[in-house]
């Protein structure tokens, strides 16, 4: 990977990145967004899957659709058919499990690169960024051996509540299907199968095994299926893994409406749907509904609903065996196109690379979110600083494992303590103390890894001695930073939040710091929105990190120091208070049989918009250490055809002392429109790294069917005529110029 260095100033020094492995995908200019497509499931080796598919025996041909391990299907030896490997997950290649427990299997080979969390891939708004990530895991998983990674998790964030929020990239459907889409090319470039997941309507942990989702057709195709289609469409998807939930009335992953209609029919999918872990109610139906494997659990894996039930459904005469045959063929054509057979020249993959390890660095500092920095508190400028207190559990706490499915094993994962120790110079005194304690009531849970409805209750007590060795050291230091935040044992799969407070009492333990020493900085660790409302009115200075990876504490000590400028922007918005979020002001979460959606399209800023209420920080907010100046928007032309493209261009002048990226943003908005839209809806996006005093052009293409909706009555996607505003911005309530364009 190429990396330039540049130095601007005497003060900063800027690390700029050239991207590499995508570049012969550029669709144009530089200023243009890149625009991904995956490959096609090839026919070349439908005659010899045909053969392949005559030689079987009913029994080998179930075989390869349930597990026979935890992570594996079975394969047939004699037919050269391997077994189809699978790993997680979103943040990394998960390590190895043993073949029939949940157990790690006690491997020395299988530690991986941990990614930043999927909300850190979107917050970096540079899809370039996406691909990145999807090609570097994909060789990592090549190293390990694996045919299919289930990843990337895409699922809308309806709550900030959502226990798997960080594992999720955003509430927007634009910026979810930018990131997917190039996610899965990277992936599948490496001869590596993305399984996306959770398809679909599967947005809370709480119920999950068996609430029933009731989402009007309108919101489903606006706001929850983009992302999906997309990702089959233009990303080519080799696998879609069905999720736990129902919708309207059927489980997902015997859902015909869902796995038949929409995905094949519709969509024209070809890869092969696999059950989430146990998600599988049925035998006849689930096959017949659309899903190819079943996944599971450690019961005898002949218990399977596609094991030992549907060798007897198809002695019985419930099922054809022809039916089976269809889906053991997709099976093989995936494995085909992934090399596992028939090609010589699979990728063979690199795991836990100082590259690698670089990708992962690239993609942290890019997400990193200034939230606030009165009076440049920002970046620490060191002449005469002679110590600095690093305040709190988060400074050192590691996140790679955790999350059950989501977790990683590695060997690198520096700490925000860690990273300021690699970049301060020895001058510099680190005062540490580990503030608050992270502690919880396990007295309903027994321990924290128990899967149960709710999320985890902290003990949000300050331990006085811990309290007055925070203070001591921000007392005793010329700067304070505060790591505060959560962790993967509190955000997590199979619970959901129960409130966006800050936990452990460490708003009390900021505010006490506060006191004691003004010069304090505020850094958040976490993967979800929580309600940092006082604590953003009393600090100077408040930066937003993420479970941000391998080398996130470097990139972390990179942005505090400013070697790196900030440049991430929020992938959702951060509300003052819960009852301000559309599914909570609606009351509609999270139901407990039946959950209905009742905000509709309105999800995340469009509600925020809409609805005019003032959330804490705005969706696609996030500041840097320069500033810009936006201006000269126009359209190519005036009016459009629906087969056309608009094109529109902006000036972004770096008014600011040093280089900096910002990320213009185009939400088009049709005050006029027939049928109810959200105020503004992003349709456009692009970063751009402008140099001090310097203007670039921005150029950012809107195809004119992106600014249709979903019409219920006719079932198509329509584009209204007529006229529409284009708000362009830097958040979507930093709007700074408006355009008119006619639809004809
Ligand atoms: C999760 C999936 C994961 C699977 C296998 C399930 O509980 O929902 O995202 O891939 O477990 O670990």
């Amino acid at each position: 990977m190429k990396t330039k260095i540049i130095n601007l100033t005497a003060a900063f020094t800027f690390v700029i990145f050239a991207s590499c492995k995508n570049e012969t995908k550029s669709s144009g200019a530089d200023t243009d967004q890149k625009e991904y497509m995956g490959k096609e499931i090839g026919t070349k080796f439908d005659k010899e899957i045909d053969k392949l598919v005559a030689q079987m025996t009913l029994e080998e041909k179930v075989g390869m659709l349930h597990g026979n391990s935890m992570f594996t299907t079975a394969g047939v030896e004699r037919l050269g058919i391997p077994e189809l490997r699978m790993a997680d997950g979103p943040l990394g290649v998960r390590e190895e499990i043993s073949r029939d427990s949940w157990k790690p299997a006690g491997l020395t080979n299988d530690f991986a690169t941990y990614y930043p969390a999927a909300g850190a891939l979107a917050a970096t708004w540079d899809t370039e960024m996406g691909y990145l990530f999807g090609s570097s895991v994909g060789e990592e998983m090549r190293a390990r051996d694996k045919d299919m990674l289930l990843s990337p998790a895409i699922n809308i964030i309806r709550t900030p509540l959502g226990g798997r929020t960080y594992e999720y990239m955003t509430e927007d459907p634009f910026l979810n299907k930018k990131f997917a889409v190039p996610l899965v090319v990277g992936l599948q470039d490496n001869d590596v199968m993305a399984c996306v997941k959770h398809f679909a309507a599967n947005n809370q942990e709480t119920n999950r095994d068996y609430v029933d989702v009731q989402i009007d057709e309108r919101t489903l195709r606006e706001i929850y299926l983009p992302a999906f289609e997309a990702t089959v469409k233009e990303g080519k998807a080799y696998a879609m893994m069905g999720a736990y939930n129902k919708f309207r009335g059927e489980y997902l992953c015997e859902n015909d409406y869902m796995l038949n209609k929409i995905l094949r029919d519709e969509w024209g999918f070809e890869g092969v749907v696999v059950s989430d872990w146990a998600a599988v109610h049925t035998t006849v139906k689930s096959l017949q509904s659309g899903l190819d494997i079943e996944m599971g659990t450690t019961k005898p894996f002949n218990e399977f609903f596609l094991a030992d039930k549907l060798i007897a459904a198809v002695k019985n005469k419930e099922i054809s065996e022809a039916e089976i045959d269809k889906h053991v063929k997709r099976i093989l054509r995936v494995l085909f196109q992934v090399k596992a057979m028939g090609g010589k020249d699979r990728v063979k993959g690199s795991i836990a690379t100082e590259a690698h390890y670089q990708d992962a660095y690239k993609i942290a500092a890019e997400a990193i979110v200034l939230l606030k920095n009165e009076k440049n508190a920002l970046p620490l400028k060191l002449d005469g600083v002679k110590s600095i207190a690093v305040i709190g559990n988060n400074a050192t706490k590691k996140n790679a494992l955790g999350g059950f499915g989501a977790g990683v094993k590695t060997k690198r994962e520096v700490t925000p303590l860690e990273g300021l120790k690699n970049r301060l110079p020895a001058s510099v005194k680190i005062n540490y103390a580990e503030g608050y304690l992270e502690r919880y009531d396990l007295s309903n849970r027994g321990n924290l890894g128990n899967i149960t409805a709710e999320g985890p209750v902290t003990i949000d007590k300050l331990d006085p001695a811990k309290l007055q060795e925070a203070l001591e050291a921000a007392k005793n230091s010329d700067v304070a930073v505060i790591f505060a935040g959560s962790n993967r044992d509190y955000e997590t799969e199979a619970s959901d939040r129960r409130d966006l407070k800050l936990p452990f009492a460490q708003e009390e333990l900021i505010e006490k710091v506060l006191a004691v020493n003004p010069n304090t900085i505020v850094v958040m660790v976490a993967g979800a929105p929580f309600d940092i409302d006082a604590v953003t009115q009393k600090a100077s200075a408040v930066v937003w990190t993420w479970f941000n990876g391998s080398e996130g504490g470097n990139a972390l000590a990179d942005v505090l120091l400013g070697k790196v400028n900030p440049s991430g922007k929020l992938p959702w918005t951060m509300p003052k208070k819960l009852a301000d979020s559309p599914a909570h002001a609606t009351n509609s979460f999270p139901g407990d049989k039946v959950v209905k959606y009742e905000e509709g399209i309105l999800v995340g800023y469009r509600w925020f918009d809409t609805k005019n209420v003032a959330p804490l920080f705005p969706f696609g907010y996030g500041l840097s250490y320069t500033t810009f100046a936006v201006d000269n928007a126009k359209a190519d032309k005036a009016a459009y055809a629906e087969n056309e493209t608009i094109s529109v261009t902006v000036e972004v002048k770096n008014t600011g002392k040093v280089d900096g990226k910002e990320v213009i943003q185009l939400y088009s908005s049709k005050s006029d429109s027939k049928v109810s839209r959200a105020s503004k809806e992003l349709k456009g996006f692009k970063k751009v790294l402008v140099k001090s005093g310097s203007t670039e052009t921005v150029t950012i293409k809107v195809p004119v069917k992106e600014l249709a909706y979903y019409d219920v009555t006719s079932k198509k996607w329509t584009v209204e005529p007529g006229k529409y505003t284009f708000k362009i911005g830097t958040s979507s309530r930093d709007i700074k110029k408006e355009i008119a364009v006619t639809i004809k």
